[in-house]
């Protein structure tokens, strides 16, 4: 019977004694005269699988070929092992070479690994052990979202990523067209005639999914969506991307407190979910890079988040400011919050993530509900750690009139807005909804730094590579 390939990860779980097959790249051959030993991984988990194999006249051609970085695939019996590090071990009856890997010429040598290196390198990138963990949890978090949502009864609803609105306001689109840039048709006005252009209008890739979420949640209850968002800002930033995807629940009948609930129980599930489910990928990142990460995983599990008014968050800044402390950019009731206010609130103040609330209406996005104050709106950020804000959200504004009359008061088009609008005229309902940025959380949950080593071929600003 035709022998088939085990992962790794389920091999290294096996009794020994069993006949099995295993492919994967070499990753380091040592040995005496005697004996060969190759570390062998495939990606299904951070360890490798050892492969003992004798030296004789058959196998030193072979051995000849195998260095790291090679594909081989091996086949032999998974025996106990000798060495500590492993419970079993390969003793290999039959190698198969298919891939050589010139070591002079590797891309990977030790003395330069650093993850802006690597980032030009995209084939051995993901070989390396940190890629692999962080590629992996990315997967494993995914799956988790998904699960998340399914097992409550949402609806996964796909968004379109061409669009002709802007859901944020923040005129931060890039352009989609098919239009001649070299040749472009003028109208009357001489401004370029978009009726010409592939979909008869201005187009642009999406910055945000909710709008559209808005109409699956007031006709479904409760959706989700979770795809990629594009956003032209020129942040240089450790925490931008300008590809990045967005997980956007949207319910209908949940109001703020509702909406801020549900937030805090959804990224503390998926947190729990890594550390559940992917702890040899936690624990080497933990050990070869932030020796707290643990520590910090568990710590936002086990608290209650603090609920916060953001006139009370600039009253603490303020304090702060007064007391010594040196911000980069000043406070004042009416900024929009810079990620070291964020940070200064979470690690240093309350030492917990924040849920920030209330903020003023000029800094957040048309579609929030407008308190009675009239100066602030039903915005909710939650703040973490390291990070900053990693969750943005609201309840929705759900009355007609007022809604027209911010959009009007922004010079937005509501004529583009009508779709949208049109919730608000047929069967209105409460509704709130928020954003997680899925790469900010995944900075979190693997304690990389840069934004950039979390998501597997990154778009910055003069970087779109690959
Ligand atoms: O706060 P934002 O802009 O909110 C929205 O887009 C709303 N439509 C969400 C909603 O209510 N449905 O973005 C939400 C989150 C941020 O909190 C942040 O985590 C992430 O998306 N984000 C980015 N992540 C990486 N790179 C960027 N340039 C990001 N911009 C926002
Ligand atoms: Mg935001």
């Amino acid at each position: 019977m035709e022998l088939l390939k085990t992962k790794v990860k389920d091999l290294l779980k096996m009794e020994a004694g069993a006949e099995v097959l295993a492919k994967g790249w070499v990753r380091t051959k040592r040995g005496n005269k005697e004996i060969a030993f190759i570390a062998l991984n495939d990606g299904s988990t951070i360890k490798n699988v050892q492969i003992v194999v004798d030296k004789n006249a058959d196998t030193e051609p072979v051995l000849a070929k195998i260095g790291t970085g090679a594909c081989i695939g091996v086949r032999g019996r998974l025996v106990e092992s000798v060495g500590s590090g492993q419970a079993v071990e390969i003793k290999a009856s039959e190698i198969t070479v298919y891939g050589e890997c010139d070591p002079m010429r590797y891309p990977l040598q030790k003395k330069d690994t650093s993850f802006e290196y690597l980032r030009t390198v995209a084939h051995m990138r993901p070989r390396t052990n940190t890629f692999g963990a962080v590629l992996r949890l990315r997967s494993q978090m995914a799956f988790a979202i998904h699960e998340y949502f399914h097992s409550r009864g949402f609806v996964y609803l796909h968004t379109p990523l061409i669009t002709a609105s802007d859901a944020e306001g923040a005129g931060q689109m890039f352009q989609v067209t098919t239009l001649d840039l070299e040749n472009v048709p003028r109208n009357k006005k001489g401004k370029p005639d978009y009726t010409k252009d592939f979909f008869g209008k201005q187009t642009s890739l999406t910055v945000s999914g909710q709008l559209e979420g808005e109409l699956g949640a007031t006709a479904l209850g409760e959706i989700y969506t979770f795809g990629p968002t594009f956003r032209a800002e020129n942040s240089n930033t450790p925490r931008h991307l300008a590809e990045f995807w967005m997980i956007e629940p949207e319910m209908a009948f949940y109001d703020i407190k509702e909406n801020m609930d549900l937030a805090e129980d959804f990224i503390k599930h998926l947190v729990r979910y890594a550390l559940d489910n992917c702890r040899d990928d936690i624990q080497f990142l933990n050990d070869r890079y932030d020796p707290e990460l643990i520590g910090r995983l568990e710590s936002v599990i086990g608290t209650d988040f603090v609920r916060l008014e953001y006139t009370e968050g600039i009253k603490i800044l303020e304090e702060a400011a007064k007391n010594g402390v040196q911000f980069e950019y000043p406070v004042f009731w009416g900024a929009d919050l810079q990620s070291e206010h964020e940070r200064y609130l979470v690690e240093k103040h309350f030492g917990k993530p924040v849920i920030l609330t209330g903020y003023p209406k000029d800094i957040k996005a048309f579609y929030m509900k407008q308190n009675e104050d009239g100066k602030t709106v039903r915005a909710m950020d939650v703040l973490f750690p390291k990070i900053g804000e990693i969750i943005g959200g609201s309840e929705r504004e759900a009355d007609l009139g007022k809604l027209e009359a911010r959009i009007d008061e922004l010079g937005m088009s509501r004529k583009n807005l009508e779709w949208y609008i049109d919730t608000r005229r047929f069967g209105s309902c409460p509704h709130s909804g928020f954003g997680l940025g899925f790469e900010r959380l995944l900075l979190f949950v693997t304690g990389m730094q840069n934004i950039r080593d979390v998501i597997p071929f990154p778009r910055t600003p003069k970087n779109a590579e690959f």
